[in-house]
């Protein structure tokens, strides 16, 4: 397993180019499964996670093809509607097969995704929508099964709480439902409305995406489309805290600064200065880290996702910050890693952590938990006196392009060790 070594104590400066997302490209490529020919996708990450989902597409008969950035998958050949236990273990958000194969085949059986590092994540939402759209849901052996014999039936759909993978997974089963389908309370993050936007482009009606009342009238077929990822708006976040943390003078560019409202405004209020152009964002570090107060919150709230990396970014800081995380109920693995590099960090009732800023951070060997825990770790070895090596960097490589030859470009003393 392949290991990150970062010596400390150098600013970030230069400029990084942000790549696609990786939580907009997988929704994307899953939506091919609902089209009888081929689609292409632009701007795609080259992650492990998107390797992943390809593994499952062509196990299920499509053909994929993964040139540069750009993804092609031929839709036509799919002759298998079961995404298996081996391909869903390695990524939740294979889920997100469920909804397009119901709504094309009329079936689909599909792992059932376990727990993961950051909470027990259900999916009981995802299934309940089906079962409103008229599918029969069991569940046996530890698959999902979903049968919808004379297609699918559009409904209202209501959610108890705003999911993001649950709304993409329904507008995906609902586009070729027949009739209209309401989701309300749905999640509204930018890549709910890339979704719907490639959806539209291949022929969907979507209306009220970014809104939480979605509305699909289904259509009878879909056609082939070129689509494009948007920029990673949990890259730019990171690469912003890590260039904030080191006191550093970064120019992000290929980014949406609108996408990052909670995440600019909470960066300024650290002292930062953050100036935002259309597709850039400049951002200085100041001499003092001004200690901030943080609750994750579903979008266009602080993001859960970059949690950890303030979390980072608070050790350092003057006085007690306080960071709660109300979306996932163990996102705060990161923190014991943290204690190992001299951070001072009490955590109470499971979801609030107390960060009491400390003058510097040393570097430690510590162990990446999941993906925004090893985000979190690297930006702490950038600030800490010493060398640091995260091993289980895996982690990272599931949803962070180059991510060592980018922060080494803004002048990171930083390697990875293959083993
Ligand atoms: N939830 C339920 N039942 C459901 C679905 C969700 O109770 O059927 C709960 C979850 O347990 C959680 C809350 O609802 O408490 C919100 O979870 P959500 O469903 O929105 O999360 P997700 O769709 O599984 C996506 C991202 C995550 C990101 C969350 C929150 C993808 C592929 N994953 O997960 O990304 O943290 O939304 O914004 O889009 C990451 O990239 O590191 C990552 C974990």
């Amino acid at each position: 397993m392949d290991k990150i070594q970062i010596n400390g104590g150098r600013q970030l400066k230069g400029e990084v180019l942000i790549s696609g997302a990786k939580n907009a490209a997988l929704p994307l490529i899953a939506s091919s499964i609902l089209v009888d020919g081929v689609s292409t996708f632009e701007n795609v990450p080259r992650l492990m996670d998107i390797s992943s989902i390809q593994m499952l597409l062509e196990d299920l008969g499509a053909l994929c093809e993964f040139k540069g950035h750009t993804f092609t998958v031929n839709a036509s050949g799919i002759d298998k509607i079961e995404a298996e236990y081996e391909l869903v273990r390695k990524m939740r958000a294979s889920i997100l097969v469920l909804g397009p194969l119901v709504a094309r085949f009329g079936r689909a059986k599909v792992s059932m995704p376990g727990g993961c590092a950051i909470g027990a994540r259900p999916v009981n939402m995802h299934l309940s929508g089906l079962e409103a759209l008229g599918a029969t849901i069991s569940i046996a052996g530890g698959y999902i099964e979903a049968t919808a014999k004379g297609g699918l039936t559009g409904n209202e759909i209501y959610f108890d709480i705003p999911t993001v993978t649950g709304t993409e997974n329904l507008m995906m089963a609902a586009v070729l439902a027949k009739g209209q389908t309401k989701l309300r309370n749905a999640a509204r993050e930018p890549e709910i409305v890339c979704l719907a936007d490639a959806l539209n482009r291949m022929g969907a009606n979507i209306t009220g995406a970014g809104t939480p009342i979605i509305i699909i009238e289904g259509v009878s077929r879909l056609h082939g489309a070129n689509c494009r990822v948007i920029p990673d708006r949990i890259e730019t976040g990171t690469f912003m805290v890590a260039a904030a943390a080191t006191m550093g003078d970064v120019l992000i560019r290929d980014c949406i600064p609108d996408h990052l409202g909670g995440v600019i405004n909470k960066l300024r209020a650290t002292g930062a200065i953050v100036d935002a152009f259309e597709d850039r964002i400049h951002i200085k570090g100041s001499e003092i880290i001004k200690n901030i107060d943080i609750k994750t919150l579903p979008y266009p709230g602080f993001p859960t996702d970059m949690q950890a990396q303030f979390m980072a970014l608070m050790t350092i800081a003057q006085g007690n910050s306080v960071i709660h995380e109300s979306i996932f109920e163990n996102r705060f693995i990161h923190a014991n890693e943290l204690l190992r590099m001299g951070a001072d960090i009490k955590i109470s009732g499971g979801n609030i952590a107390n960060v009491r800023g400390v003058s510097h951070l040393q570097g430690a060997p510590v162990m990446a938990s999941d993906l925004r825990a090893s985000a979190s770790l690297v930006i702490a070895a950038l600030i800490a006196q010493g060398t640091t090596v995260i091993s289980r960097v895996y982690h990272m490589d599931r949803g962070y392009e180059s991510i060592e030859k980018k922060f080494e470009g803004l002048g990171a003393d930083i390697k990875r060790i293959s083993s």
